[in-house]
């Protein structure tokens, strides 16, 4: 339970180390009278957990939390979202989205544990990440209250957060020069603000911190056999590993091969567009697999209803909707559309592009003798003009009656 002697008790702050979230730790304290638990949810690419601490405590925090969620993140939230090759506009795989409704249960456990009545969060008001958090929150425990600082109007400019930060003493590593605001975890990183936010400016370099330039990239392919079973990647060239570690590795392959950059204009929750810059290689280059492996092993009818749930769920992934039913009946159809995608692809990754150029499976739908023109042809060539009589008689018909109907109006006039 909360030892707190603060006026309002204890408040569980989501942080990150960074600036806003460093911040906000005495932020919480002078404006708002809250005692803070620092809590930092690990889902993937975070270096240096023990320093993130101490820097907690240095801001004044009263406790600090690190929870490893790598593998419930993988398993839970990443696995669904490829299973559903969700792309929220066709381009990006919802690497932050996805991570924000675990972010959100791991506050409110948190927060249930050390007896605290608010948990806080550094999401702006103009950003999608606000409604993923508090709706999260909401949905595990509505009693709770949720401070979001950063939304107030008397949040200061990020000049005026440097000095706020510089004169409570906090040991940030981020400096004026730092322009652009970043996330990241296991399935990617977002990156966006500084001169990314005119949208005719190319990203520069430093824009991108894991995809090489594919400029740089090997004059040679890489090929990668992932394996699959009911949905899931099991192995890469044979080797089994978990969900955590091959998606670490496909991302290490990729981002040295300079696939994975997605520079795009989305369309916020809250009205506006904004310009953001990706680095995804893991994710897209499973969702490439995936996508692939599922044109082999399933029916065209499957694939074809299917895609309008993967772009309902990438929409909830990204609108803040985890929690709601229809995200876990999208889910269940999803596993249920799973049961025969077992099988393996092969990927070729080159000069910045990621291609799937062989496939494979026990449950494969593809005949080579209904596919193939050589002597060894099965398909039943005869019964195709029958077929093609009844397929287009609605058309054949539409099109006799309006014939008809203007025959008769010119034997009229
Ligand atoms: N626009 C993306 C989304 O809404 C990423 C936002 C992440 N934040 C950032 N500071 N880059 O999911």
């Amino acid at each position: 339970m909360s030892t707190s002697s603060a006026p309002n008790g204890t408040v569980v702050l989501a942080y990150s180390g960074g600036l806003d979230t460093s911040a906000l730790i005495p932020w919480l304290k002078e404006k708002y009278g809250y005692d803070v638990i620092a809590c930092l949810v690990d889902l993937g690419r975070v270096k240096d957990i023990p320093a993130i601490m101490e820097r907690a405590k240095a801001s004044g925090a009263i406790d600090a939390v690190a929870i490893d969620a790598k593998d419930e993140f993988a398993e839970h939230y990443c696995l669904p979202a490829l299973m559903a090759n969700a792309l929220y506009e066709d381009k990006y795989p919802l690497s932050t989205a996805i991570g924000r409704p675990l972010i959100a249960r791991k506050l409110v456990e948190t927060a249930h544990k050390y007896g605290a009545t608010a948990v806080a969060h550094g999401a702006t008001g103009k950003g999608n990440d606000q409604v993923r958090i508090d709706v999260g929150v909401r949905a595990q425990d509505p009693s709770l209250t949720i401070i979001a600082p950063a939304r107030a109007a008397d949040w200061p400019s990020r000049e005026e957060l440097l000095d706020y930060v510089a004169a409570h003493d906090i040991p940030t590593a981020l400096t004026k020069k730092n322009p652009y605001s970043v996330d990241e975890n296991l399935w990617g990183r977002s990156n966006e603000c500084g001169v990314l936010e005119d949208p005719w400016v190319a990203p520069p370099e430093d824009a991108f911190q894991f995809v090489v330039s594919a400029k740089d990239a090997p004059d040679q392919p890489q090929h990668v056999i992932v394996s699959f079973e009911k949905g899931k990647p099991v192995a890469l060239d044979g080797k089994t590993m978990g969900l955590v570690e091959l998606i670490e590795e496909i991302d290490a392959i990729g981002n040295a091969h300079g696939f994975g950059r997605v520079d795009m204009i989305e369309n916020r929750l809250v009205g506006i567009k904004s310009r953001e810059v990706y680095e995804v290689a893991g994710s897209l280059a499973l969702i490439i697999a995936h996508r692939e492996l599922e044109d082999l092993v399933l029916t065209r009818d499957l694939i074809h209803f299917k895609r309008s749930i993967e772009s309902k769920l990438a929409d909830m992934v990204y609108e803040g909707q985890w929690f709601d039913p229809l995200t876990e009946a999208c889910k269940a159809f999803l596993f249920e559309s799973q049961e025969r995608v077992s099988g393996d692809i092969r990927l070729k990754f080159f000069k910045g592009s990621c291609v799937a150029d062989g496939r494979q499976s026990d449950f494969s739908l593809y005949s080579y003798k209904l596919a193939t023109y050589t002597t060894e042809d099965e398909f039943t060539h005869e019964a195709a003009a029958g077929f093609i009589q009844l397929w287009g008689l609605p058309i054949e018909i539409w099109a006799r009656i309006g014939k008809e109907h203007h025959m008769m109006k010119e034997l009229e006039d």
